[in-house]
């Protein structure tokens, strides 16, 4: 940090100025100056601008209309809101009756502490349906589907509960996030057939109203409709305003019916509900009724029939031999991703390097995929390039949305965040040591992957012809900013930013930007480092330029691409810079130690009684070398890259090294680090677990099969034994997902090497969800 600031000292604070003698007042004056100028370095916002300057935003041929609504709160067990700003926010929570005198367990966002056996959006296009089952640990069975219509939405909520003295309370909530707008409840709800349940007026839908239709016998309902509430926090609001009441039926926990204000900004109706219930909501607008009952099941069949066709025309998985676990773990990855996209508004707060000032950065719209709803709400710039290989199958037209909504996030200089944390909603789920982003740090060009195929598919390339034009420039700006940002010291290497080289209490220095976080790199971070994913991250990104350029680009750009291609897949170079003689691997150049652990010390503070103890790294003095005890993920990525000349040596050593039950082979898919290497299993610090030091991803899995399907195409001595090697893998990943789908209820974050169980964040579909990339037969596609 402190050499960080040194370098972004202005000019006029250098030492050679100070060695002068002058005048004192002379020194006065100069002193000012510089502070100011300092001052200006630091605050001044014209010196920090480009940070926060934007270009032009992309503009799709069709713009998407932005009242449709859509399961876009990603975070919500179920939650329907549409892709504007200051939208309507449609919500839903829910709770068993306690029997006793104790608080309700409200389920509101998905929190894996809820302990529900399961949840997942079985059926959705990530635009104009979905269905959902909630399987609640309380015995209850919920059913969540929705479809929107034009401007209007109608979901079915139905429930089943094991018990049949257990009642069910399920509260419905409309937010108004427009103080334009109004919302009135309707307190009288006494009959069973359709009831108006709010209605009001906004420029989205002119005036509009909320029915309901319940099938159910002996329900209670309570109404309750703030002035205020802290939309991080709505479970809470609606626990601190919720009763224990006395009725014929014992004791019922329920909104407090006195706590309604004229024009709130949330209207919420509780309603208390025997052991089977269905309710249909509708919301309907000024120019458009939504579509119940008979209209509505038909639409909803439709759209079904239509994905499920979609689904089978875009992966073919039928006649595959899959068993009808697998099929299904196919079908729920991909709907759960696509109906966990989200829309998310607002800023990010970001800082330049060496500055300790925190700027808002934006304001953005952000359309994208989120990795996991409980977990990771949000959107990660490496990871959306990844979900968008699976979507843009799918849906190409949904993945080029998401693409130009990222870009737009895109400043001047070429740097997008890697965490893209904006509105309250979003932050609220981030730690705060997490929440600020910074303009040096990069992370994967995983997009480009995706941009390729996109230009790549003529009829696709040529129909957004115009859009691709506006892509072109921000895509080059992204890539040049790479490659300026992250350059190594030597011509042609590259080094991730933003390692800590002072932090003692890690075993290796966390690389965030990399993606791959605790995967260990040189032990002593420095700037003579050289990182071999980024490099063929870049020499996939280069290729990528390459054909844009000969699309979009001018003479010289095209040359200049063409002269970097030529650079980063030059193989003998790659050789010279990462190949380690003696291990016979790709790895990281670096200062590195062979010889590193955690110990307790004791920690020796003059007048500190009693002497305290941490945990601190020791090591054997670091050396420039090879990084290479460590053999895992990082080393397949000449592989990935496809640099590797087919049927070499070097081709052979990989492939010899993957199929080692001892290195990277497992019953279950490859495991990230070899388990020769010390670090395999290690924790990075006293409470920090291994993460990428063992466990199998399914993302570097999937770039892995790719690479080996493409390479299994190509004749000669090792055709045979990649192509041997590809099926089987991609057998072991299938059916162990499949098993632990079948087992758990989830699909998980990574599984573990040694059992195959799934592990950490679930459900995760996320990169996991490549899987069905991985069932279909088009790898490369
Ligand atoms: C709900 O989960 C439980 C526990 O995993 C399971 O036994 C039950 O079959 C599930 N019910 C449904 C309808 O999926
Ligand atoms: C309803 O339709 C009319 C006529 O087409 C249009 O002028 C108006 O803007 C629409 N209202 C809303 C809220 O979309
Ligand atoms: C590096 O780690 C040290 C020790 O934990 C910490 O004080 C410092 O703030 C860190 N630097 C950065 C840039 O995070």
């Amino acid at each position: 940090m402190a050499k960080l600031k040194q370098q972004a000292r202005p000019p006029g604070s250098s030492k050679s100025s100070q060695k002068l003698l002058m005048p004192y007042s002379y020194f006065i004056i100069i002193s000012v100056v510089g502070a100011l100028a300092a001052y200006a370095y630091f605050h001044w916002p014209s010196k920090d601008s480009t940070l926060i300057k934007f270009l032009p935003p992309i503009q799709l041929a069709e713009q998407p209309k932005k009242t449709i609504w859509g399961s876009f709160r990603s975070q919500n067990y179920f939650g329907l809101r549409t892709k504007t700003p200051k939208g309507m926010l449609f919500g839903m929570a829910w709770y068993s009756q306690p029997s006793m005198m104790s608080m309700p367990n409200m389920r509101h966002v998905c929190d894996q502490g809820d302990g529900l056996n399961h949840y997942a959006w079985t059926k959705a296009d990530g635009r104009s349906f979905g269905q959902q089952i909630v399987n609640d640990s309380s015995g209850l069975i919920l059913n969540t589907d929705w479809i929107s219509h034009e401007d209007t939405f109608t979901a079915r909520i139905s429930g089943l509960q094991k018990n049949p003295k257990q009642r069910t309370a399920v509260i419905l909530y409309l937010l108004k996030q427009d103080p334009q707008a109004t919302l009135s409840i309707n307190k009288k709800l006494n009959d069973r057939h359709v009831k108006r349940l709010f209605n009001g007026q906004s420029d989205e839908f002119g005036s509009y109203y909320v029915d309901l239709s319940i099938s159910a016998h002996g329900v209670y309902s309570s109404t309750l409709g703030g002035a205020s509430v802290d939309i991080t926090n709505i479970r809470d609001y609606f626990l601190r305003h919720t009763t224990a009441d006395e009725t014929s039926d014992g004791l019922i926990y329920q909104l407090n019916q006195q706590d309604v204000v004229e024009n709130p900004v949330i209207a919420a109706i509780q309603l208390n509900l025997p052991e089977k219930f269905d309710l249909t909501i509708s919301f309907n607008s000024q120019n458009h009724t939504a579509l119940t009952e008979k209209s509505f099941l038909e639409a909803l069949n439709a759209r079904v029939t239509s994905f499920e066709e979609k689904i089978e025309e875009a992966f073919k998985l039928k006649n595959k031999g899959y068993t009808n676990n697998e099929l299904h773990l196919g079908q729920l990855a991909l709907s759960n991703m696509l109906g966990s996209i989200g829309y998310f508004y607002g800023h990010n707060k970001v800082q330049l390097p060496g500055s300790d000032k925190v700027q808002a950065y934006g304001t953005h719209s952000l359309v994208t995929a989120v990795p996991s709803r409980p977990f990771f709400p949000r959107g990660f710039l490496w990871d959306e390039g990844f979900h968008n290989m699976l979507i843009r199958k799918f849906d190409q037209e949904l993945s080029l949305e998401i693409l130009v909504s990222w870009l737009n996030t895109m400043n001047v200089n070429g740097w997008i965040p890697r965490e893209m944390i904006l509105g309250e909603e979003a932050e609220s789920r981030v730690p705060a040591e997490f929440v600020i982003q910074r303009s040096n740090v990069a992370n994967p060009p995983s997009w480009f992957y995706v941009i390729w195929k996109m230009i790549e598919d003529k009829e696709f390339s040529v129909k957004h012809k115009k859009v691709f034009e506006q892509i072109y420039p921000k895509v080059s700006r992204w890539y040049n900013w790479l490659r300026q940002s992250q350059k190594g010291d030597q011509k042609n290497t590259f080094r991730w930013r933003g390692r800590n080289a002072t932090i003692e209490t890690e075993l290796n220095p966390k690389t965030l930007s990399s993606g791959l976080d605790d995967y260990p790199r040189a032990s002593h971070p420095s700037t003579q480092e050289r990182h071999l994913d980024l490099r063929c991250w870049l020499a996939i990104a280069s290729r990528v330029m390459v054909e844009l350029a000969n699309l979009f680009g001018s003479e010289a750009e095209k040359k200049r691409y063409d002269e970097y291609l030529k650079h980063d897949s030059d193989f003998e170079d790659l050789v010279e810079k990462h190949w380690s003689h003696e291990a016979k691997a790709f790895v990281d150049y670096g200062l590195h130690s062979y010889d590193v652990e955690l110990k307790r010390v004791p920690l020796k503070k003059k007048g500190k009684q009693p002497e305290e103890w941490i945990w601190k790294r020791v090591s054997e003095k670091p050396q420039l070398r090879m990084v290479d005890d460590v053999f895992g993920y990082n080393s397949l990525y000449p592989l990935i890259a496809r640099l590797i000349p087919p049927n070499s040596e070097y081709m052979e050593h990989t492939l010899n090294r993957i199929r080692d039950e001892k290195e990277l082979w497992t019953n279950f898919g490859l495991r990230s680090l070899s388990k020769q290497s010390p670090y395999y299993g290690q924790k990075n610090t006293e409470h920090d677990p291994p993460y990428w030091r063992g466990y199998i991803w399914i993302n570097l899995n999937y770039l892995t099969l790719s690479a080996l399907n493409h390479y299994s195409g190509v004749p000669g001595r090792l055709q045979e034994r990649t192509q041997q090697i590809f099926t089987e893998l991609r057998q072991n990943i299938v059916r162990n997902m499949a098993e632990e789908l079948q087992r758990t209820g989830y699909i998980w974050e990574n599984y573990d090497d040694k059992t195959g169980r799934g592990r950490g964040t679930h459900p995760f579909t996320g990169w996991s969800s490549l899987v069905l990339m991985i069932m279909s037969d088009q790898l490369d596609g």
